[in-house]
């Protein structure tokens, strides 16, 4: 008898096999996006029934923008700690991160791991050891530089336009015109139907969507479906509305075809932006943080509090809304301890999150470092209930707080149910009733406290919050508090003298796409450049 048991068991791990890890990445995603932190304005019932039916993260913290938090996410470190703290790569800037650094999914292929990496890479792209596909991916379909159009693939920065289209190392051309949502969802759909289960999969979908394109139409969306939000008013936020309806859309063929084929039951799956929303026509862009303080880049808790889920039928205690403390950075030893890899890696910032997320136990992260960057002069950290700012980023033009709230209007929790997502998560049982949705989403919509502001200039003097009981960041405690504004400027001190040189390079002519087929490319592999001939 206590054999069958013990046999049961057993099989109940082996037969199961290690965990399918299933990231979806939003691009610039603000928190007030997803329909579930409160807005009723953009429907996203698709990711709604992901954060209804598992974890809603309260407390997850992102970089203040792309490059340094994926830096973060793949390695499990601090960008201070890797030299990606200060802003964002460039396609003909010859740098990458550091190949010292071993990354998630080499890991996971060690662990026998499926690795495929489906749109954004952004970490490097000068030389070929920089790819996806040298960097420990099986497969790469999608773009290397921070972002492109969403029709052309092309990308405009530093004043030079390119195609940025790969599949593998070949430039995509033939995909041309494609909406690259659509792109993205065709190619995940084609890894999860051709997938060997007797293989763990690790599937990563860096969505370019909300991120904006290019200047002549930053923000694009099939037309028909833009027109479909005329009780928008902004012209902005409604492109915008029809960009995100068709990633909640992605995230729901995705859920399904996991479901289908029979791989959602061992998934985990992560639903989270890279960093906060560009709001208030910040990259031109028309986000939402509501009602956070801040934008993208910038390390009020719009730019840094990322909207975030975790799915998965091997969490314990869910759904609930989940207060944990958590740093992007924590993923990789998460999965990790849910694949039970039994790995210890030294110097890492992330933490082991998977027992405390599981069972609803204290986080072990008290305290999280949103960056310290000496070039732009800012910084700030959060101790135990407490967040301090140094500085700030754009002399203090971005510091304010910005709409739209969405909150008119109400909730449709039926779409939830009906979506694509929570169709297939039904099928496994797990699915909440309407009033048990309805009770978790009023948990994870934060209102402002009625406090009495006190002004925070944070090129004049340090600021400090109670950031547990003032999330909104409206009263500056650094005068009622200065033995707490002491120690964590103690701290900082500290950690700052943990970090390395940024490891931004200047931009270098020779990757200008004109010289190469209008394309970015992997230049710094060529020692003659081609077009000195
Ligand atoms: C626009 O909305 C209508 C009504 O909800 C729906 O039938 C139609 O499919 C939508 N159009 C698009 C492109 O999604
Ligand atoms: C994990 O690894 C340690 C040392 O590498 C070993 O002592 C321990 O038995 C392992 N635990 C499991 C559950 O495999
Ligand atoms: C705060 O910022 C200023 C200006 O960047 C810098 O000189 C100072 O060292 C910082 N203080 C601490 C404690 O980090
Ligand atoms: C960090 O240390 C550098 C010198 O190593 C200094 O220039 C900078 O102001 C410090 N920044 C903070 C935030 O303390």
């Amino acid at each position: 008898m206590l054999c069958v048991l013990l046999c049961f068991a057993l099989c109940l791990y082996e037969c199961r096999g290690a965990p399918n890890v299933v990231l979806i990445i939003a691009d610039d995603l603000g928190w007030n996006d997803v329909g579930f932190h409160g807005s009723n304005q953009i429907p996203t019932p698709n990711i709604d029934a992901l954060f209804s039916s598992g974890l809603s993260l309260q407390n997850h913290y992102v970089a203040p923008i792309c490059t340094p938090s994926r830096a973060a996410l793949m390695t499990g470190k601090y960008p201070i700690h890797t030299g990606m703290q200060h802003g964002v790569l460039y396609g003909i800037e010859p740098r990458g991160l550091p190949l010292s650094e071993k990354i998630l999914p080499q890991y996971l292929k060690e662990l026998g791991y499926k690795t495929h990496l489906v749109g954004k890479w952004h970490l490097g792209s000068y030389k070929r050891e920089y790819l996806p596909l040298n960097r420990g991916f099986d497969s790469h379909i999608g773009f290397w530089t921070g972002k492109i159009d969403m029709y052309d693939h092309t990308t405009q920065e530093n004043g030079l336009w390119g195609f940025d289209f790969r599949r593998g190392f070949s430039v995509a051309h033939d995909l041309f015109g494609k909406y690259v949502t659509d792109v993205y969802t065709d190619e995940a759909l084609k890894i999860i139907s051709e997938h060997d289960k007797s293989e763990p999969l690790f599937l990563m979908v860096g969505h370019s969507a909300v991120h904006t394109g290019n200047p002549y139409e930053p923000i694009r969306a099939p037309e028909d479906l833009v027109a479909n939000f005329s009780q928008i008013e902004d012209p902005q936020r409604r492109k915008f509305a029809a960009m995100l309806t068709k990633l909640d859309e992605s995230v729901g063929k995705v859920v399904e075809s996991l479901q289908r084929h029979s791989l959602l039951k061992n998934s985990i799956i992560l639903f989270s932006t890279d960093n906060g929303g560009a709001a208030g026509g910040f990259n031109l862009n028309a986000a939402s943080n509501y009602p956070l303080k801040g934008v993208k880049n910038t390390l009020w808790e719009g730019g840094v509090r990322g909207a975030a889920a975790l799915w998965s039928p091997l969490l314990s205690k869910v759904p609930r809304v989940a207060s944990q403390r958590l740093h992007i950075a924590d993923w990789l030893p998460t999965f990790l301890s849910a694949a039970e890899a039994n790995i210890s890696i030294s110097n890492l910032d992330g933490i082991d999150q998977w027992g405390a997320l599981s069972q609803d136990l204290k986080s072990q992260r008290t305290s999280v470092v949103h960056n310290i960057d000496n070039i732009f002069g800012s910084a700030s950290i959060t101790v135990d209930q407490w967040k301090l700012h140094n500085g700030t980023n754009y002399h203090g033009a971005w510091d304010f707080w910005y709409g739209p709230s969405g909150r008119e209007g109400s909730y449709d929790v039926n779409a939830v149910l009906s979506s694509a997502a929570g169709r297939a998560i039904a099928e496994l049982g797990m699915m909440p009733t309407e009033e048990e949705i309805l009770k978790l989403r009023e948990a994870s919509i934060i209102n402002c406290q009625e406090v009495e502001p006190i002004s925070c200039r944070p090129l004049e003097a340090p600021c400090l919050f109670n950031i547990e009981e003032d999330a909104c960041e409206r009263r500056n405690l650094a005068g009622l508090e200065p033995e707490v504004l002491q120690r964590l400027l103690q701290e900082l001190d500290k950690i700052n003298r943990t970090s390395v040189p940024p490891n931004n390079q200047p931009l270098d002519p020779r990757g200008d796409p004109k010289f190469w087929g209008r394309t970015y490319t992997n230049f710094g592999d060529y020692q003659r450049p081609e077009f000195v001939c």
